[in-house]
């Protein structure tokens, strides 16, 4: 008897600021999952945060270049302890139906409420096996402060920086004092895709950023500029044996109008940056960067995938960030990196949900009581 297929529900959309990011993300993973291996459903979350039912099936050539979230499709409901069991509501109570269990969920989810282990709290929640980090791992990487003071704590070199919370702002020249340089960009502690992200060179420019930041994270990072600076990037990637591989590394080359890797230069202007793969880094300083991924992926307890960014000044790296749900578009930096080192995205995906299913299934050995 032949095998039945793997039931794979892949989540997108989501309530953050990347939710459009997602929905191309998604119908790209849609895409590369093997038709012949993968029963698909696609669940898109509303920007309300409503869970609907958005595409049964899947197919070589299905999905087009986003995917999209009927309003008023059937919505889904996660059960508590469900081994991937849902309930679909089709309006009214008399519209109540469970879906077959699904096997295995792939969270296609970029930033707030979906890379920051709030999503990966309710899948464990639900006893489903997910791809990607659990929830330690997703929370860590997500806030900047909380994983660079991981990263210092083993070693690994990070550029100076400073966290504040609107409730004890520092001054510009406390800042400058701290990060060692009058130039620093402010960020928000949680937050992608560049959101809320700008450079200061004066106390003026510094209060505008920091008001920036901080609609959007109650708590923001001041860091030392780097420049001249160059932008490369490492995919990692976690086996079902436990085995941690990196990439090949690319290059971000943000065009000169855009001033830095803004969000503009991600996501609005075509031309916006220059994505070179493999990034032309001498080769003790590639090995050096793919070494440091793995101990970044590792330090901050990242399972399953992570990008892991660096900035390069001179030979010197700094690790920036790890991203536990990178872009996954068709141009995306993370399934690229994985193409160049010779994993074609449908093998990237067999691995990722391979690797998800033998964590769920090894954790299940594992037990809640004493006895
Ligand atoms: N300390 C820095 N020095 C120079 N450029 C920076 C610095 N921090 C951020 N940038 C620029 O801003 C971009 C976005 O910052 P990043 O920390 O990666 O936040 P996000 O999580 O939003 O991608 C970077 O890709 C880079 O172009
Ligand atoms: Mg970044």
């Amino acid at each position: 008897m032949a095998e039945r297929k793997t039931r794979v529900a892949i989540l997108f959309g989501g309530r953050s600021a990347e939710h459009d990011v997602s929905r191309a993300s998604a119908a790209n993973v849609l895409r590369s999952l093997d038709p012949d291996r993968y029963d698909v459903t696609a669940v898109g979350i509303t920007r309300d945060g409503r869970w609907i039912v958005a595409r049964v099936g899947n197919g070589i050539g299905t999905g087009g270049s986003a995917l999209t979230i009927p309003d008023d499709g059937p919505r889904l409901v996660l059960l508590p302890g469900g081994q991937g069991r849902t309930l679909v509501l089709d309006g009214d109570a008399a519209g109540v139906r469970e879906l077959p269990a699904f096997d295995v969920v792939f969270p296609v989810l970029h930033g707030p409420n979906g890379e920051d282990g709030t999503v990966q709290g309710a899948l464990e929640l639900s006893d489903v096996a997910y791809v990607g980090s659990r929830v330690m791992g997703s929370a860590a990487a997500m806030d900047k402060d909380v994983a660079k003071r991981l990263m210092r704590d083993a070693g690994l070199p990070i550029v100076p920086y400073v966290a504040m919370s609107a409730a004890a702002p520092l001054s510009y020249d406390d800042a400058v004092a701290a990060v060692g340089s009058p130039e620093v960009f402010v960020k928000p502690a949680n937050m992608g895709s560049s959101v809320g992200v700008s450079r200061a060179r004066t106390a003026a420019e510094f209060d505008a950023c920091c008001r920036l930041a901080f609609r959007f994270d109650s708590k923001i990072l001041v860091e030392r500029c780097i420049a001249p600076i160059r932008e490369v990037e490492c995919s990692v990637l976690e086996h079902a044996d436990g085995a941690v591989r990196a990439s090949q590394l690319g290059e971000i080359v943000p065009s000169d109008k855009h001033g830095f890797y803004s969000y503009d230069a991600k996501y609005l202007d075509a031309e916006g940056a220059l994505l070179q793969v493999p990034a032309n880094v001498p080769s003790p300083v590639a090995d050096r960067i793919r070494e440091l991924a793995i101990t970044t992926f590792r330090v901050l307890g990242c399972e399953g995938m992570a990008r892991i960014d660096f900035f390069l000044h001179g030979e010197q790296a700094f690790v920036n960030e790890a991203n536990t749900l990178p872009g996954f578009t068709n141009i995306s930096m993370y399934p690229r990196l994985w193409e160049a080192s010779g994993l074609p995205q449908s093998a990237l995906m067999d691995v990722l949900i391979g690797h998800a299913l033998e964590r769920h299934r090894r954790s299940r050995s594992l037990t809640f009581q004493r006895e």
